[in-house]
């Protein structure tokens, strides 16, 4: 089963309004639902239908999945306008739909096997870099939109940035995006994180698209149109200033901290972990530990790493002490029940650490926070989790000057006004943001020349680098 999250019935009921919002579906019309599940759209439709006193349209469900297409085709067998197909969505063409509505599956790479990639490479323009199956259906899905047609799905919104779908961002540039509605975050409980509903009409941009933030807030804009990421016009402003560079051109890093994607196995107390795993445990700390009124950097958790220095995983038969930690029956499970790492090996951490590099002193901060502030680790030790952002400056010399900089008035309105903000109104402080963060050459005093040279140097890729 590829990816099956059922859309509660409230999300289904605010999408369904939108679908037809501009235009009542007429009896002839015809809805498609790609990977229907077990009919929460189609549901939805009747739902809709029924209030307000239309005829229910030809409804076509389809699904790859026997047991769902199963309970659908039961549930459906006396409304004759909705027929139900077992299909692989991604496979076939399919005739042209005037409305399409879904909550297509969320499959990241690592969930599909080398022959999936490859054929999903050759069919699909947005299978790029490290692509997820929704990218896969918004494109299949808006090549079986009729003309004037409208689609909504609810995806992550994290295509939007990311740049494996900045293929898909520029074939979605083609049309008319009307809206995206980034959704109330525990829309799905805690199986989606930060959901959007996107709103698109068969035809030329012709609009700007309206945001509607979780705060409630709007906002019109332009989405770029080469594959960029859309993040910066939606929540940020990108402009450098004069005498100004970007937080990003002075660091070497600025990312989440370690996503282990089993904390309960690898994040102790100090005094709970056994002598014999002391080599591959480090000093490591949470969101939570962080707080405004104290510059202490300090907590008693440490993260068991089993990696090497170079962010290589240290091999299952030279793991000693630590396999058979790992392998403990309560350990073990956890481990392998984790969907994030499914094409890994089992004890594989969700992305390799750079540790190497983050063994040195930086700035830390909260992920997800009410008041921005920063923090330096000056042990250099911490191997921050990740609900804590890292930030390493290209020149260790900077460490402080930027960090006071980063707790100012000016960087803190800079960022209340420019990120996320979560559903409690606390802000997000994600990567992506923070690298725009405008620094003023004149906080480096006489240094920003050699700012300039550490900005035009080549820094290579970095391992682990978590966008957003
Ligand atoms: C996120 S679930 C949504 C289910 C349902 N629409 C709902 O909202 O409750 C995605 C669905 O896509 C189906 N699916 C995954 N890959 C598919 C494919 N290649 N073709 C058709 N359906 C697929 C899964 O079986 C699953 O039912």
């Amino acid at each position: 089963m590829k990816g099956f999250v059922p859309t509660p019935p409230s999300i289904v009921d605010h999408m369904v309004a939108k679908l037809f919002e501009k235009k009542i579906p007429e009896p002839e019309d015809t809805i498609l639902d790609p990977g229907c599940g077990r009919g929460a759209f189609i549901d939805g439709i009747i739902r809709w239908c029924e209030k307000n006193n239309t005829k229910i349209p030809r409804i076509t469900g389809i699904d790859s999945d026997p047991k769902h297409i199963a309970l659908a085709c039961e549930k459906y067998s006396k409304f004759p306008s909705i027929q139900i197909r077992r299909e692989d969505f991604l496979l076939q063409v399919h005739e042209k739909f005037k409305f399409i509505i879904g909550n297509p599956p969320y499959v990241s790479i690592t969930g599909l096997t080398e022959m999936e990639k490859n054929v999903y490479r050759t069919l699909f323009h947005s299978a790029t870099g490290r692509f997820d199956l929704y990218f896969l259906f918004f494109e299949q899905a808006l090549n079986s939109l009729e003309k004037e047609g409208t689609l909504v799905f609810i995806t992550p919104e994290k295509y939007l940035s990311v740049k494996s779908a900045s293929q898909l961002r520029i074939i979605l540039s083609r049309y008319c995006i009307n809206e995206i509605d980034l959704v109330h975050e525990q829309s799905f409980g805690n199986l989606v994180t930060y959901p959007a509903v996107t709103t698109i009409t068969h035809k030329k941009p012709d609009a700007p698209t309206a945001i509607i933030f979780r705060d409630g807030c709007t906002k019109s804009v332009r989405l770029p149109k080469d594959g960029t990421s859309a993040f910066p016009v939606i929540y940020g402003k990108t402009e450098k200033k004069s005498g100004h560079c970007n937080l990003g051109d002075l660091c070497l890093r600025v990312s989440c901290g370690v996503a282990t994607g089993a904390d309960a196995v690898y994040i102790h107390n100090k005094s709970e972990i056994p002598s014999a795993l002391r080599k591959y445990a480090f000093p490591t700390i949470t969101g939570r530990d962080l707080s405004i009124n104290s510059s202490k950097v300090q907590s008693e958790l440490e993260m068991i790493v089993p990696y090497e220095a170079s962010g290589k995983l240290i091999p299952e038969n030279q793991l000693g002490a630590l396999k058979t930690f790992l392998s403990a029956p309560e350990n073990r499970i956890r481990l392998l029940k984790r969907t994030c790492v499914a094409k890994k090996p089992w004890y594989a951490f969700h992305e390799n650490p750079p540790l190497a590099q983050i063994q040195q002193r930086k700035i830390l901060c909260k992920d997800i926070t009410e008041t921005p502030f920063f923090r330096i680790d000056y042990s250099g030790e911490i191997v921050p989790s990740h609900s804590v952002y890292y930030i390493i400056p290209k020149n260790p010399d900077h460490l402080e000057k930027i960090h006071e900089y980063l707790n100012s008035h000016e960087v803190r309105v800079w960022l209340e006004s420019n990120c996320q903000r979560a559903a409690n109104g606390f802000f997000r402080l994600q990567s992506t943001i923070l690298k725009q963060i405008p620094v003023p050459f004149s906080i480096l005093e006489n240094e920003w020349l050699s700012c300039q040279k550490v900005t035009s140097l080549h820094v290579p890729e970095q391992p682990g680098e978590v966008a957003g």
